[in-house]
């Protein structure tokens, strides 16, 4: 039996994409050293709802030094963290010498906006690579894994903080009974727990499998993020639906009893409930209509090289990781992935080994058809990438399905 990582009770698994690569472990060309796989499945915790990995990767295998995941790499991104930390700004920060800890603040996108309003925050980030650029921006920066003794350090230096907030990181953490007792010790009486993350509710109507790999352990709903937050004494207040990332929520939590929860999150919750977004069959639909989609994917892919046409892909996420290996999308069918991320070029794609170029390849010349691995900005790229269109070039999405456009 395999035990939920939240509750201790029992996963039922609902899908297995078998062995997959680090997403994020981008590689020298003449690097000859064995790959690391592991098994990518998922499943539903049978007692508290929690959907989660099977097998964990060891954190130090993920974030470290050469961790190659930019956050400003995205200008939508920066926008929408500038309006995070104002949001903060206004609300949460307005006391005396208040304090702001963000874990995972990766190259300081949200805390520099703090930094420049002259308020107290720290990030704490384990990547050192990343955590550098956070500091070249002024922010603050602890390099260290946010757990309960990192935590319980920063409490007795720095004194309680009155907001501790996290985006598409706490959904990185199985250890997630350790986050919860740090943010006991380190949050105030009165403050908040504020995360976001991919919304289970938004993968499971959009088929979007490819937000399944190694780093994404965690997949929340209202009602498993309530349970969770019930459980390690604390209470879910709020939750507010975002468009970033192909749809996330952002959820708020503060100590049982010190607030009073928002009628968005019981609608939410009752909105989860009428779609059986806890119930298994709703994951078995949802299996199959990934099978459906790699069908369509590779079939299509395979029929424009038949045809003679080029495809070359877009953007090397992570998320692309389990789409090129689940899918067997190699160098036979897409050449090369472009991509703006200066520590990812030159090297290959876990597990799939595309080359990644940097985005000037992409117009020398433009190929037929751009398969889009970061769908999630579709529409900042397609904007900047108005002339590919212009030129008669069509773009390949397959979220929520296989369509050209
Ligand atoms: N907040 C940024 C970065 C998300 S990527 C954004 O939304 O764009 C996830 C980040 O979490 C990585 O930078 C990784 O190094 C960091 N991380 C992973 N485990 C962590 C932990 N236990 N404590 C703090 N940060 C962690
Ligand atoms: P993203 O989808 O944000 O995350 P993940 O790696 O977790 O799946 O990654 C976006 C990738 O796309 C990143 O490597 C940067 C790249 N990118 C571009 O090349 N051009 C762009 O205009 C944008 C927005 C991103
Ligand atoms: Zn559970």
């Amino acid at each position: 039996m395999i035990e939920c990582r939240v509750c201790a009770g029992s996963l039922s698994e609902f899908i297995d994409f078998g062995r997959q690569p680090l997403s994020d472990a981008f590689r020298k060309p003449d690097d000859s050293t064995p790959e690391f796989f592991f098994r990518l499945a998922v499943g539903i915790c049978e007692s508290c709802t929690m959907v989660q990995l099977v097998e964990e990767v060891p954190r130090d295998r993920m974030f470290h030094q050469e961790y190659p995941y930019h956050s400003s790499g995205s200008a939508v991104m920066s926008k929408h963290f500038a309006k995070t930390a104002h949001y903060f700004l206004e609300t949460e920060l307005t006391g005396a010498d208040p304090f702001i800890v963000e874990i995972g603040c990766n190259d300081g996108i949200m805390l520099k906006t703090i930094r420049e309003a002259g308020v107290r925050h720290l990030g704490v980030e384990p990547s050192g690579g990343v955590a550098e650029l956070a500091r070249s921006e002024g922010v603050r920066v602890r390099t260290d894994f946010f757990e309960e003794s990192s935590a319980s350090k920063i409490r007795a230096a720095e004194g309680p903080a009155d907001v501790i907030y996290a985006a598409n990181t706490i959904c990185h953490i199985p250890y997630i009974e350790s986050i919860f007792r740090g943010v006991d010790a380190l949050l105030s009486a009165a403050g908040v727990f504020v995360f976001e993350d991919p919304y289970l509710g938004d993968i499971v109507e959009r088929t979007a499998f490819d937000q399944i790999y190694d780093e994404h352990f965690f997949f929340f709903t209202v009602r498993s993020v309530g349970a969770m937050a019930q459980r390690f004494g604390f209470e879910l207040v709020d939750v507010e639906r975002l468009a970033v990332h192909g749809g996330e929520v952002r959820y708020t939590i503060a100590r049982a009893g010190s607030r009073t929860p928002s009628a968005a999150t019981a609608e939410l919750l009752a909105e989860e409930q009428a779609r059986g977004l806890a119930e298994r069959t709703t994951f078995d639909h949802f299996a199959d209509a990934v099978g459906q989609v790699r069908d369509d994917l590779i079939a299509l892919l395979r029929r424009l090289r038949d045809e003679g046409s080029r495809v070359v892909a877009y953007g090397a996420t992570a998320k692309s990781a389990t789409v090129a290996n689940y899918c067997g999308i190699g160098p036979d069918l897409v050449p090369f992935v472009c991509d703006t991320t200066l520590v990812k070029q030159g090297r290959l794609t876990p597990g799939s080994h595309l080359p990644v170029r940097p985005v000037t390849a992409f117009a020398d010349p433009y190929p037929d058809y751009a398969l889009l691995f970061a769908w999630n900005h579709a529409e900042e790229i397609m904007a900047k990438e108005q002339q590919f269109r212009d030129a008669g070039g069509r773009w390949i999405l397959y979220v929520p399905e296989v369509k050209i456009i």
